[in-house]
């Protein structure tokens, strides 16, 4: 076993890009990639510069990690790029934050276009800039009739508030007589969430160290794959993807359940 996870080592330094993409593509794919993308602020640190910095340089990673998600045939990549929680940083900060879409869109719309990319959102838009709200509305309607990826964007994303806002309204629903108590299950609940048209994510990404969920998709990732790197989102390269999608791929997924040779023993 050591041995063909040592082949497999070096055989992956030796390999291109393409021939990685090409052998990947061989197995299964993971269908929703969630990814948390964290280390702007320490990446920008480290290199003397303004936090927003690490945050323009991640802007720019978003862009090829999509593209590469498209090409492995990814039904769905959510980004985590603003939580409910990002309000407290300085306001610079946020408003700084809050631009990128715009900025982002404003460059890469046309390519996003070209490419079959369709562009989603989840969150809750009451604290979002206009300005904000119009870009990432602009490009959801030019993509709509999109069939590629689903860029799905993040945005004043909470886990916990989204879970809440999914139990009001069905408590609303069973007070009107909508639903009946016994027909909540999984199911039912996962509809009354922003995520109501996604699959649950396959494979969970999280950058820079850390080894945390932060609120993100909590109902979503109750059986997703996890897998961690020390990189900043700002250093991810296509190599990080790839590396996590073959992690996934040698992965048993048993959902709970055992793995189907050890039912036949
Ligand atoms: C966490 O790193 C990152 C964020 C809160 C923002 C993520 C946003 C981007 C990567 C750009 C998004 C681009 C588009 C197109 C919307 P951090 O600032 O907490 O880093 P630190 O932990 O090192 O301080």
């Amino acid at each position: 076993m050591l041995n063909k996870i040592n082949l497999w080592k070096s055989s992956r330094k030796t390999l291109s890009i393409d021939e990685r993409i090409e052998h990947v593509l061989k197995q299964p794919i993971p269908n929703h990639i969630a990814i948390i993308m964290d280390g702007n602020g320490r990446w920008a640190k480290k290199r003397a510069l303004p936090r927003i910095a690490g945050h323009h340089e991640g802007m720019r990673v978003v862009r090829k990690i999509t593209m590469l998600a498209n090409k492995l045939n990814i039904d769905t990549l959510t980004l985590y790029a603003f939580s409910t929680e990002n309000w407290k940083r300085p306001k610079q900060e946020v408003d700084y934050l809050m631009g990128l879409p715009e900025e982002f869109l404003g460059k890469f719309l046309p390519e996003l276009i070209e490419e079959n990319v369709k562009v989603c959102m989840i969150g809750n838009n009451n604290r979002i800039p206009e300005h904000t709200k119009r870009a990432v509305q602009k490009a959801i309607d030019k993509t709509s009739s999109n069939t590629g990826l689903k860029l799905n964007f993040a945005l004043n994303y909470g886990g916990r508030a989204e879970i809440l806002e999914a139990v009001k309204e069905i408590s609303n629903d069973v007070r009107n007589g909508k639903l009946i108590e016994s027909d909540i299950d999984d199911e039912c609940f996962s509809k009354y969430l922003m995520t109501h048209n996604l699959t649950d994510p396959d494979l969970l990404i999280r950058t820079s160290g850390e080894l945390r969920i932060s609120n993100f998709m909590l109902w979503q990732i109750a059986y997703s794959e996890l897998w961690f790197t020390d990189v900043l989102w700002p250093d991810f390269k296509e190599a990080h993807l790839l590396e996590a999608v073959e992690a996934y791929q040698r992965r048993t997924r048993r959902f709970g359940g055992i793995h189907s040779e050890e039912s036949q023993k």
